[in-house]
């Protein structure tokens, strides 16, 4: 399913790191060029408001996409999306991190469009070591199309919280003790990409891109929201020293209360498809089911 923003990854993925320097302090970017750079032409992403705001544009000629410049392990990292508008099907906005290969870890949002006034899908995904197909889908509690909206990870050494305004819609607990690979040795990039999935994004592809819609527009703001452990040089040591991040202490280890709640409202309300209840794909639920589900 994430065939072609895996495309755009690998052509552009080799630069990226080029220009990290040993004594470089950078932490949190305030513009887009200083932490992130475009994997199309300037047409396609379309750099506005002074570098606070980030168009991808898909059209007939290119699909979009960008990457951040360095890599990260654990932290807190959010950005503000706003999604296509209209007639969206069969449009996949991908926003994403992921570490390089062998054994990839990936954690994923994809948002799913849809013909003018249908909602979208947002479907999210953990790879661990390499191993993904743990898929689980939402629908949303407004309309993603109309304003900014913040989607993030909280990621630390215990858990991934994937978080719609804050809010938990989904949690991968760091399960070793019973044999899950988890998400902790590898520096992820952010990615976000724009591109054509009308082979299985809306109505499971019944539904293609319809190009006399194109172009198609998603616009994406707070590029500071990259609170996450910055990795030079490959040397992961500073990130994994767990006493010396915010999001290491014990308030970030479990999901309070009020997240409790939240997570279970979005459940009961908004899950479509959860991989842990598809008896047919997994006539025992994988090992990590018990302990994610609220
Ligand atoms: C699109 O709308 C249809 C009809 O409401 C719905 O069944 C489907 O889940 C929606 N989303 C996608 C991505 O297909």
């Amino acid at each position: 399913m994430a065939k072609l923003y895996k495309e755009i990854w690998i052509v552009f993925n080799p630069k990226i790191h080029n220009n990290v320097s040993t004594t470089c302090i950078w932490h949190r970017p305030n513009v887009f060029s200083d932490g992130f750079q475009p994997f199309a032409d300037n047409n396609h992403v379309r750099v506005v408001e002074n570098g606070q705001q980030v168009d991808l544009i898909l059209d007939q000629q290119a699909a979009s996409g960008f990457g951040s410049k360095y890599k990260y392990l654990f932290g807190h990292i959010t950005m503000q999306i706003k999604l296509v508008a209209g007639n969206s099907a069969g449009t996949v906005t991908a926003y994403y991190l992921s570490s390089d290969n062998p054994d990839h870890d990936e954690l994923d949002f994809e948002f799913l469009g849809n013909v003018s006034g249908q909602p979208y899908i947002l479907q999210t995904n953990v790879y661990a070591h390499g191993v993904g197909n743990r898929e689980q889908r939402i629908n949303l509690w407004f309309d993603p199309t109309a304003d900014f909206h913040t989607y993030g990870f909280l990621w630390n050494t215990n858990q991934i919280i994937f978080q719609v305004d804050d809010k938990p819609i989904r949690v991968y607990k760091n399960n070793a003790d019973l044999g899950v690979p988890y998400p902790n040795s590898k520096p992820m990039a952010l990615y976000s990409s724009l591109w054509d999935g009308s082979q299985w994004a809306t109505q499971g592809g019944l539904i293609k891109l319809d190009w006399t819609s194109a172009p198609f527009v998603a616009s994406y703001r707070n590029f500071d929201g990259l609170d996450a452990c910055t990795v030079y040089n490959n040397d992961i040591s500073s990130c994994v020293a767990t006493t010396s991040h915010w999001w290491e202490a014990s308030a970030f280890q479990t999901l309070d209360n009020t997240q409790l709640d939240e997570l279970n409202w979005v459940r009961q309300n908004y899950q479509l498809y959860d991989y842990c209840t598809d008896t047919k794909r997994y006539p025992t639920p994988p090992p990590e089911c018990s302990t994610n589900s609220v």
